[in-house]
């Protein structure tokens, strides 16, 4: 039966040669473990565009529907938390993936003559996945949303000369805004899924030219040669599994992210930025004033100038680790760092204050007696009585319980309705107002 249908399909469209381009490639040395992340990388960005083909049925690019629409996909569509989950860990997944590739081509100098052009290919992809994270993260239109790509948009305007055009580009306009949404969700969803279909072919087709570099022993890579298929095809699966089971247990157990709808207004909100471009945010508050271009604009283009032209800094033809020993150091110290600040940025995020258990219930008392139809808190309600953003700042705590219990007393022709609250929501509510100050106490 299985022989019957290969030979109708392969009259009819001559299977062999296509099986001795896709997976006769021979392999130097014989498949390995250490050969299974850009499959995985490849396979992670195929689960990408699956599932954002289907959190694009219900997403909605505009700022008054985003939040929402995402909101809806978490709790009300079918599986929408699942998909969103994938997503979510998938990019997370891509990173570490493009990571572990690039520290294996680096290790084994995959990258030496006659395999530069392949290794520059790789670097604009793994640039081009950088911006599918930037971009992906403002889609939700939420508080971390918006704060975490105002800054990284902001970084854009401190460069020398470019920086204010380019800025407005970026934005759209003045501000982060409906346009700032439409062109992220445009490049997002069209510009670089294309770019990256192109140019992860064009990676493919180099790799078929030339082929795998094998070990750096070349004793060994001469005396074992294996075809791709079966052995090597069958590891990448077995990755693949594995990471695919991964990232599915994490959208199972830990659902993606979505904070309150962006609020530009409130500045109190802390960025956080997506992990993986956290080194790089703690790396910039070391450089401020007028040292802030060493950090938005020379060291990235010395990094990224480094990365491009490795083939041709390191062009000694041994592969050997010995031989390699300055590029190693050097490789080993920014790793280093790129972690330490990882960890920095982690410790002082995770110690950043948060609200008390009474401020939050008092924050639900407000939200429930519907406190907004007359005051306003960072843009947020109506404008009919005082804007409350800072009121933590004017009043105390006796005077606010007194205030809440009957407001006449200390403003005789007070508007305001006297709510008779139990005792434990007058408390929180209180102390909900006492934390609207410009620092959140801890
Ligand atoms: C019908 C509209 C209305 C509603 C509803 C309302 N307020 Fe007021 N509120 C006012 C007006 C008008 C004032 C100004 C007069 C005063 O201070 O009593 C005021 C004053 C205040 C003040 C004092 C501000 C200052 O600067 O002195 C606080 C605090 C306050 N409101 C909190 C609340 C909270 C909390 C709620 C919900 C439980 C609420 N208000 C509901 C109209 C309203």
């Amino acid at each position: 039966m299985k022989k019957m249908l290969y030979r109708w399909f392969d009259e009819r469209l001559k299977l062999r040669p296509i099986k001795i381009a896709l997976l006769d490639e021979a392999i130097p040395g014989g498949a390995s473990w250490v050969y299974i992340f850009g499959s995985i990388t490849l396979f992670f960005f195929l689960l990408q565009m699956i599932t954002g083909m289907f959190l694009a049925i219900y997403y909605s690019p505009s700022i008054e529907h985003a939040h929402e629409s995402i909101r809806y996909i978490m709790e009300e569509v079918e599986f929408g938390s699942f998909v969103r989950g994938l997503h979510h860990w998938g990019a997370s997944g891509m990173m570490v993936m493009i990571g572990l590739h690039m520290l294996q081509v680096f290790l084994y100098g995959a990258y030496k003559r006659p395999r530069e052009l392949m290794w520059l290919v790789g670097v604009v992809l793994f640039i081009i996945t950088l911006a599918f994270g930037f971009s992906g993260y403002l889609l939700p239109w939420d508080q971390r949303a918006y704060w975490a790509t105002q800054v990284g948009i902001n970084i854009v305007g401190t460069l020398p000369l470019v920086g204010t055009s380019l800025l407005r580009i970026i934005r759209g306009g003045q501000d982060l805004g409906a346009m700032t949404l439409n062109r992220f969700f445009a490049l997002h969803t069209l510009f670089l899924p294309w770019l990256l279909i192109l140019l992860v072919t064009l990676h493919l087709f180099i790799l078929r030219r030339v082929g795998p570099a094998g070990p750096w022993d070349k004793a060994r890579a001469a005396r074992i040669r294996e075809p791709f298929w079966p052995k090597q095809v069958a590891m990448d699966a077995v990755g693949i599994l594995i990471a695919f089971m991964i990232v599915a247990g994490l959208a199972v157990w830990f659902p993606a992210p979505l904070s309150d709808p962006a609020n530009p207004t409130d500045t109190t909100f802390n960025p956080i930025p997506e992990w993986f471009f956290l080194f790089y945010y703690q790396l910039l508050k070391y450089f401020s004033g007028p040292w802030e271009v060493v950090g938005t604009l020379i060291l990235p283009s010395l990094f990224f100038l480094i990365l491009f032209f490795l083939p041709w800094l390191d062009r000694r033809k041994d592969r050997r680790p010995i031989s390699r020993r300055f590029f190693f150091v050097g490789g080993g110290l920014f790793l280093t760092m790129v972690f330490t600040l990882i960890a920095i940025s982690i410790r002082d995020i995770s110690s950043l204050p948060t609200l008390s258990p009474s401020v939050l219930r008092g924050k639900a008392v407000y939200h429930e007696l519907d406190c907004a139809a007359c005051h306003r808190i960072h843009g947020a309600g109506e404008a009919f009585g005082p804007d409350l953003s800072y009121i933590g700042e004017l009043r105390s705590r006796d005077w606010f319980i007194q205030h809440f219990k009957d407001p006449q007393s200390l403003v005789p022709d007070s508007m305001m309705p006297a709510y008779g609250l139990e005792e434990q929501a007058l408390h929180d509510l209180t102390d909900y107002m006492l934390s609207l100050k410009h620092e959140i106490d801890r």
